[in-house]
């Protein structure tokens, strides 16, 4: 009998090096298994303290080696291993279990306990608000049995799981139920099985007392496939809209892609208690609770969005995922970030797609620019980790989506389903390459794809500076186009990407098109592009839609940014010609020089005033320019500079405006209930009109605010008004906050909410008020919602994390320590902000340096926190 707990967990005193067990896995590296696993069986004996896994592997020797059997595992506690019925005494090679195994085939059986609720990691078997459920993805598989913990190992489960049947009156796992019964004792159980190999990070189980929504959908091929939500009795009110977005998107995926539901049974478990959003095991998701749960008095239109959206994310899954998986964790991006871009396209065709685009857009911004601008870029296939558990990364989901969108509009719909018919054809039931993934697109197509695989392997966004020069005389206009790559950590010297580049010459008098969009598809160092016939002034309008995920710098005359926020035809280049008219001034002004910021004003009153525009569109046109953003402009960060340079635009935008703001205010046609795009549109454009009416005039916005925070029927509205009194020194702000709590304090989502936004909350004392929330009753830094919506959150509160006094990188950096002792994967999520260290003027950027190395010195630190913090500091 071996506690395998024995084994040290990383550590890393502060007298030593990094300890030698933070080594880097390598994508160079990948072999093939050793071992099979065709076939394995489960068995539970569920209890919070001690679970008793019994686990059957059939084991077939892969290939001609004579390598032993290496199972992962971690935090388990060995009690019993039979090789062909007869009891071994395993070697232990760190944590793996290593067994000789003399001929090709095997029966090992080991029996192992664990403890569910000591489990703080939330990732295996753990429990989260009296129910028990399992987290596997990446490795968590090893923290519940001894097994071949890797993608490319497929196994068919049979899982039997016995538990008191009044506490977990639900028994559930992947695929179908094939029996139950009762065992007298006050205890039940139940058998499932799942006909799909899978690998081992698919697997799921959920034990709890649980009630179901229930639905069913018929597949194209006329099968009826039972659906349920699975919550807490008192939440089922609020699954309606989870509900609906999986028909929608079992009905999308059959229509978009010809991908049918292949089980008699889909179940949604949401639990308060998870890492991420969401997980796609096999007919069991199982759901971060922010993403079942609303309804009008409690959730807010984006989160309604968001709900759609990761429900329809986890159900495409199952094609581009778990019936084609990922041969190894390098390969993540292949279903990631297929699976991201076939949410977006599911968002932008059941909403607006022009604003699903925007959206998109601002948080591959938001995020993954700084990304691959910093310390920790890395690749979308990545060449090495320390824990895989950092590579879930916008890098890899959005920029991955990004790169799968360039290769969809090279080819075109037609062409771009031909190759994704290929690809779920050739390798259904296989572990694959992104590689693969390309070959099955050019295969499918007919089409040579070979130039964008460097998007898989080069980090950095492409930087490609655009000028147009126009003749009168002889009506041609030409267009010069330069790319280049910055240098990122581990790639001193960049190739030139194939940039593909919608581009339109739009007139500067007619305000039309008079070049119609074509593809130019930028591959070298250097290009230029003739466009004849041009006898109006032309407008340069390109990268449309954003059809490359670059940073453009267009060379323009005076004017033509206001004039391309009027005229340009493509919605995604309008808003942009805006946003770039507003950043010029914005940054013009954080560095000290003269910003004229009239022609700013000018133009968002023409986008309020339009006629031709939606409300929607307005809002997210006339929305600033964050503070992160404006600062990635700036050469050295002076935070104070950036807020005064921001806060002095919505100043004046609020006093200039003040007519065009209160009539957008006034719009009407969005009564609570109403998830019209329509009505959603309108709510965000007032919304964004109050803020603006409170920048120009405090009094004025915080009577409005609080009128409307009192009236709303809605949570949108009600977060809304609240979201901008937290910023003003009005009376108003401490009452609404207070009410807030009262009347919400008991739905841990909304009190999410209401720590959030005093965390985001533009106000000198926010670094103050922070610190009392990390000590308020209802703080749990156990829980990743709450932790996020208090540290993360405050985090990328811009001027207030960046105090002067570095009291916010203290404030950090004591969250990240607390947190990585009980769940180092998402204390490890919080570090990002810090790697920005050297963009920062001498004295904040030494102070948040300052935090990294505290810690990295840290006792007992996670090889998470630790891979984070060390590349940060590089
Ligand atoms: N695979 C999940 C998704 O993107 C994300 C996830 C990763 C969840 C790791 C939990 C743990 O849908
Ligand atoms: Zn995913």
């Amino acid at each position: 009998m071996a506690d395998v707990r024995a084994t040290p967990e990383v550590l890393t005193p502060p007298e030593a090096p990094p300890s030698p067990t933070h080594v880097a896995t390598r994508r160079e590296d990948y072999r093939p298994p050793d071992w099979l696993v065709p076939e394995i069986s489960l068995d539970f004996d569920l209890d919070p303290q001690r679970t008793r896994v019994r686990a059957s592997l059939e084991i077939v020797r892969n290939g001609d080696h004579d390598r032993p059997l290496r199972l992962d595992g971690d935090e388990l506690t060995l009690i019993s291993a039979r090789v062909d019925g007869r009891e071994v005494e395993p070697g232990l090679d760190g944590k793996q279990l290593v067994l000789d195994l003399p001929g090709s085939r095997a029966m090992v059986e080991t029996e192992v306990e664990i403890a569910p609720a000591a489990n703080t990691k939330l990732m295996g078997l753990y429990a989260s608000g009296g129910i028990l459920c399992t987290q596997c993805e990446a490795e968590g598989f090893r923290r519940i049995t001894f097994f071949p913990d890797r993608p490319d190992v497929l196994s068919r489960y049979r899982v039997r799981m016995e538990a008191d049947k009044d506490r977990f009156p639900i028994l559930l796992s992947n695929g179908n139920n094939i029996a139950a019964g009762e065992e007298g004792d006050g205890r039940h159980w139940a058998q499932w099985e799942d006909p799909f190999p899978k690998p081992s990070y698919l697997f799921a189980l959920v034990a709890g007392d649980l009630k179901a929504n229930s639905d069913s959908f018929t597949t194209m091929s006329g099968r009826k496939v039972a659906l349920n939500i699975w919550v807490r009795e008192a939440d089922l009110p609020k699954t309606a809209h989870a509900m609906e977005s999986l028909k929608l998107a079992m009905a999308w995926d059959e229509k978009v892609y010809g991908r049918e539901y292949d089980l008699d049974l889909f179940n949604i478990v949401a639990v308060a208690d998870f890492n991420m959003g969401a997980m796609e095991n096999k007919g069991l998701n199982i759901f971060n609770s922010a993403y079942v749960l609303a309804d009008q008095e409690t959730a807010t239109d984006a989160d309604f969005d968001n709900i759609s959206r990761v429900v329809a994310h986890e159900y495409f899954h199952n094609w581009s995922g778990d019936r084609i998986t990922c041969r190894d964790w390098f390969q993540l991006s292949l279903k990631e970030g297929f699976t991201v871009f076939r949410d977006q396209s599911f968002s932008a065709d059941i909403g607006s797609a022009p604003v699903k685009r925007i959206d998109d857009v601002r948080v591959l911004r938001a995020a993954q620019f700084p990304e691959d601008a910093g310390p920790l870029a890395h690749a979308v296939r990545p060449d090495s980790y320390i824990e895989i558990s950092n590579f879930y990364t916008a890098t890899v989901y959005n920029k991955g989506a990004e790169l799968i969108r360039m290769m969809a509009t090279v080819l075109g719909a037609e062409k771009f389903r031909a190759g994704t018919d290929l690809y779920f054809d050739r390798h259904d039931g296989e572990a694959a390459t992104c590689d693969d993934f390309v070959k099955a697109l050019e295969d499918g197509s007919g089409v040579d794809l070979s130039a964008f695989k460097i998007w898989y392997s080069q980090a950095g966004t492409p930087k490609v500076s655009a000028r147009l020069q126009h003749d009168p005389q002889t009506r041609a206009a030409t267009l010069h186009l330069e790319q280049r790559v910055d240098p990122t950590p581990g790639q001193p010297d960049k190739a030139p990407m194939p940039i593909p580049l919608r581009t339109a010459l739009i007139g500067e008098d007619s305000c039309a098109e008079i070049a119609a969009e074509q593809l130019v598809l930028l591959e070298k160092a250097q290009a230029t592009i003739e466009f004849a016939n041009v006898a109006e002034p032309p407008l340069l309008s390109i990268n449309r839609g954003f059809s490359a995920p670059i940073v453009l710098t267009v060379d323009r005359r005076p004017g033509e940014l206001e004039r391309l926020a009027q005229c340009d035809t493509d919605p995604f280049s309008r808003y942009e010609a805006l946003q770039e008219l507003m950043m010029c001034a914005l940054v013009a002004s954080a560095t000290g020089a003269a910003a004229d910021l009239e022609p700013v004003t000018r133009a968002v009153g023409a986008t309020l005033r339009s006629d031709a525009l939606d409300a929607a569109f307005k809002a997210e046109a006339i929305l600033l320019p964050s503070e992160p953003l404006i600062a990635d402009r700036l050469d050295v960060v002076d935070p104070d500079a950036v807020h005064e340079s921001r806060e002095a635009l919505r100043r004046a935008i609020g006093n200039e405006l003040r007519d065009d703001l209160a009539s957008a205010y006034g719009t009407s046609g969005a009564p609570g209930h109403d998830l019209s795009p329509a009505a959603k549109g309108v709510r965000r454009l007032r919304n964004v009109a109050l803020a603006l009416i409170a920048a120009g005039d405090e009094r004025v916005g915080a009577t409005l605010a609080h009128r409307q925070f009192m009236a709303a029927d809605n949570m949108t509205d009600r977060q809304a008004a609240l979201g901008t009194l937290v910023s003003l020194d009005a009376p108003e702000r401490d009452q609404a906050l207070a009410a807030f709590y009262d009347r919400f304090h008991d739905d841990p989502l909304v009190l999410d909410k209401w720590f959030a936004l005093q965390a985001a909350a533009q106000r000198r004392e926010t670094v103050d008020e922070v610190q009392r929330l990390a000590h308020h009753p209802d703080f749990r830094i156990g829980n990743p919602n709450r932790l996020r919506a208090l540290a993360g959150t405050f985090g990328y509160n811009h001027w207030a994390f960046h105090s002067p006094d570095g009291r916010g990188y203290r404030f950090l950096t004591d969250m990240i320590l607390d947190a990585d002792k009980l769940n180092p994967q998402v204390a490890a999520r919080l570090i990002p902000p810090f790697g920005r260290w050297r963009r920062f003027e001498p004295k904040r950027g030494e102070l948040m340096r300052e935090s990294l190395e505290r810690i990295v010195g840290a006792r007992g630190l996670s090889k998470d926190v630790y891979e984070q913090a060390s590349k940060s500091l590089a």
